[in-house]
């Protein structure tokens, strides 16, 4: 039994680490593990400007520990209105990595998202000239007579088919996949297409939510879906494919906002992240492909460089915290497998 694995230091291609106290509290646990993250740009308001990018990395720069080498690759929040030059120019000058299409309705902050895809295609048009990254929640949200279930499916085939179709040379990012549809559709359209993989959509189905008790806080967009669609997520997250690659998904919310008469999506997982994934690829005997998974296949699709530090993770046992404590009015964040035994350490790196 492999009981210590060292690799390439990972990185987070799917972040929220919000902003303020939030931000401030959050972002340590992802910058002491992963080399970089795609901060996502779902704040009230988004940001949607070059101004907007440079001000929010100030701020994350801010809130990364003394010490760190990590590194934000900050995203332009799409809209109907987005210009096509402010996107090109961000990402000239090195503020945007990706821009990230968020469907009106479809998740938290989502509301100033696209509503029309036709007045998007300018800025498509752009990016596939550019080479720039399109990161995709791809769910169909405004049309209310789609199931909720199938809300990942009925995009790929009324919005993502036709984007493969008419801008072939824009390289995209199926955000979080969560059911079978979704993973072989990537597989199929690799390497244009590339899927980032959380570790709760790995792990858990929609009993674990719903069938004994509702639990509030394995509540996400994408919804946690079948058992079948579980175990495609997983086993692909696990097979090494160049186009499957880490993304956290960590999505902060305060307490308050989680146990609500509505509650938001968003499971913060930052916490126990990297570890998480050793344990389910060590469980499925395949911790030699976590490497590829955590820190190759993610640069690879970006065109980027591996970062050059090494991680090391031994099997040992410790105790999650049960929440993070945030100054202010949020007062806490619930974290993911909080208070479990997590298996996994991160001792160097
Ligand atoms: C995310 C959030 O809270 O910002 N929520 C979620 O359920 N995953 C947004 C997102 O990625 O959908
Ligand atoms: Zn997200």
């Amino acid at each position: 039994m492999t009981d210590r694995i060292t690799m390439v230091k990972p990185d987070d291609w799917h972040l929220h680490v919000r902003d303020g106290e939030m931000l401030r509290s959050v972002m340590g646990f992802t910058a002491r593990h992963f080399g970089r993250a795609i901060i996502m740009p779902n704040l009230v308001p988004p940001v949607t400007t070059i101004a907007h990018g440079l001000a929010y990395r100030s701020r994350v720069l801010a809130a990364v520990p003394e010490g760190s080498d990590f590194q934000p690759l900050m995203t332009c929040y799409l809209t109907d209105e987005t210009d096509a030059d402010e996107v090109a120019r961000g990402f000239a000058e090195g503020v945007f990595t990706a821009v990230k299409l968020y469907p009106v309705g479809a998740t938290t902050n989502s509301a100033h998202g696209v509503t029309d895809f036709e007045k998007i295609r300018p800025v498509l048009a752009r990016m596939e000239k550019i080479g720039m990254r399109l990161l995709i929640h791809g769910e169909e949200a405004a049309d209310a007579s789609v199931d909720v279930f199938d809300r990942e499916a009925v995009f790929i085939e009324k919005r993502l088919e036709p984007m493969t179709r008419d801008y072939p040379g824009l390289r995209m990012v199926l955000e979080h996949l969560s059911s079978k549809i979704g993973v072989d559709y990537v597989r199929a359209k690799a390497p244009q297409l590339g899927g980032t993989i959380t570790p709760y959509h790995m792990e858990l189905n929609r009993n674990h939510m719903l069938a004994s008790g509702i639990r509030p806080y394995f509540y996400c967009m994408p919804i946690l879906k079948r058992e079948g669609d579980r175990m495609a997520v997983a086993q692909a997250a696990i097979s090494g494919e160049a186009c499957f690659f880490l993304g956290t998904d960590s999505a902060p919310h305060p307490v308050a906002a989680k146990l609500a008469v509505c509650g938001c999506a968003g499971l913060f997982n930052a916490p126990v992240a990297i570890e998480t994934y050793a344990k389910l690829f060590d469980e499925a005997g395949a911790l030699d492909k976590l490497e590829a998974f955590a820190a190759l296949n993610g640069p690879a699709h970006y065109g980027l460089a591996p970062n050059a530090g090494t991680i090391t993770l031994e099997r040992a046992d410790w105790i999650a915290p049960e929440e993070v404590a945030i100054p202010g009015p949020e007062q806490r964040a619930i974290v993911y497998r909080g208070g479990e035994t997590i298996q996994w350490r991160v001792v160097a790196g």
